[in-house]
């Protein structure tokens, strides 16, 4: 098939095109490169443009003719929405409404979405499943969840369109052949700043918040490893393919690890017993979020095989040690 991939030079992007080149798919990367890199682009063309510029999208989509579209570009710091939200709303949202616009004008029929476990807000019970209430408490968060009301009823006015939204948890990890793994220079997910501070980059991590009601007061998360992530969203083509139905599904492995399991296991894995400092809670983290995915492995046949912590960051650790300090 002819897919093309927005933000495929990204972190988990650039995972999912390596995955579809090894199937023999043809892939067109759409990536402006504002935090991607042209070398992450393992198969397929590369185009640097950006979503915002209609015309392009327009004139690509018309001329290579996807039969699916993965959209994994986008904002992704939770943080750094709580400050400027109207990046956001303007680079998740709106750009993507930009792109659902392209894809009905030139009749690409499938999308295939990058949704976030944001979404769901503070879960009124834990695992979360899919009919759980969206209820962000952070703009990314909200971003997203425009999008998912758009696609929802986009796909139910249009009977020619299905979109799968894939909400993902806590997304670590690197390409176990080494290939590919996280780059962002400021990197702020828990485990890739973890390994920053065992390589000495930083002088020490921090936790934000330990008053949480957890077990060790820090917050709780759903780790899930890159290629896992990457090759539901195979699963999630073969589907849309077959069946022709939309679908919401989680991912994520169903038990969680607190920050400081996390910070344990890290300094397990690196050898370094490299310092901590327990701050005050970061705005816009909920306490819990751990992921029912019973639905993605029922329905997309989605069978994961890394769902081990150590096995996580050592995937990790091993791509960082490449990177320059
Ligand atoms: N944390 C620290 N210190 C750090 C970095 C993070 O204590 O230096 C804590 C955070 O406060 C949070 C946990 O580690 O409690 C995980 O934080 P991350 O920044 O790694 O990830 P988030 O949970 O904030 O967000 C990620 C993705 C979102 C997605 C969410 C779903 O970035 O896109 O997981 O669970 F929505």
């Amino acid at each position: 098939m002819r897919i093309l991939v927005t933000g495929g030079a990204g972190y988990i992007g650039s995972h999912v095109v390596k995955l579809l080149g090894e199937k023999k798919h043809e892939i067109l990367v759409y990536d402006n490169l504002s935090t991607g890199n042209s070398w992450a682009v393992l198969h397929g063309e590369l185009l640097v443009a950006d979503l915002a510029d209609s015309t392009t999208l327009h004139n690509t989509l018309l001329r290579f003719k996807p039969h699916a579209v993965m959209h994994f570009a986008a904002s992704i710091a939770v943080e750094e929405s709580v400050h400027h939200p109207l990046i956001y709303y303007r680079n998740n949202t709106a750009n993507t409404l930009n792109l659902l616009e392209s894809m009905q004008a030139c009749g690409v029929p499938n999308l295939i979405f990058s949704s976030t476990a944001a979404v769901y807000g503070t879960p009124q019970q834990v695992p979360i499943d899919e009919n759980s209430e969206m209820a962000p408490i952070n703009p990314y968060g909200t971003s997203k969840m425009m999008i998912e009301l758009i696609l929802r009823d986009h796909s139910q006015a249009t009977p020619d369109f299905a979109y799968i939204s894939l909400r993902y948890f806590n997304v670590a990890g690197a390409d176990p052949e080494g290939q590919l793994g996280q780059v962002y220079p400021e990197a702020t997910h828990l485990i890739t700043r973890a390994l920053k501070t065992a390589k000495g980059e930083f002088a020490k991590l921090q936790i934000f918040g330990t008053d949480y009601p957890t077990a060790d007061g820090t917050c709780i998360r759903d780790y899930i490893h890159v290629y896992d992530l990457a090759d539901a969203h195979l699963k999630a083509l073969d589907y849309l393919q077959a069946e022709k139905k939309s679908g919401i599904f989680n991912l994520g492995y169903g038990h969680g690890y607190s920050v400081k399991e996390v910070v344990q296991a890290a300094r397990e894995v690196t050898r370094v017993d490299f310092p901590t400092e327990e701050t005050a809670r970061r705005p816009g983290d909920p306490a819990v979020l751990v992921a029912d995915s019973r639905k993605a492995k029922q329905i997309l046949h989605w069978q994961p095989k890394y769902d081990d912590l150590s096995l996580i960051i050592k995937t990790a650790w091993e791509w960082e040690a490449k990177l320059p300090v």
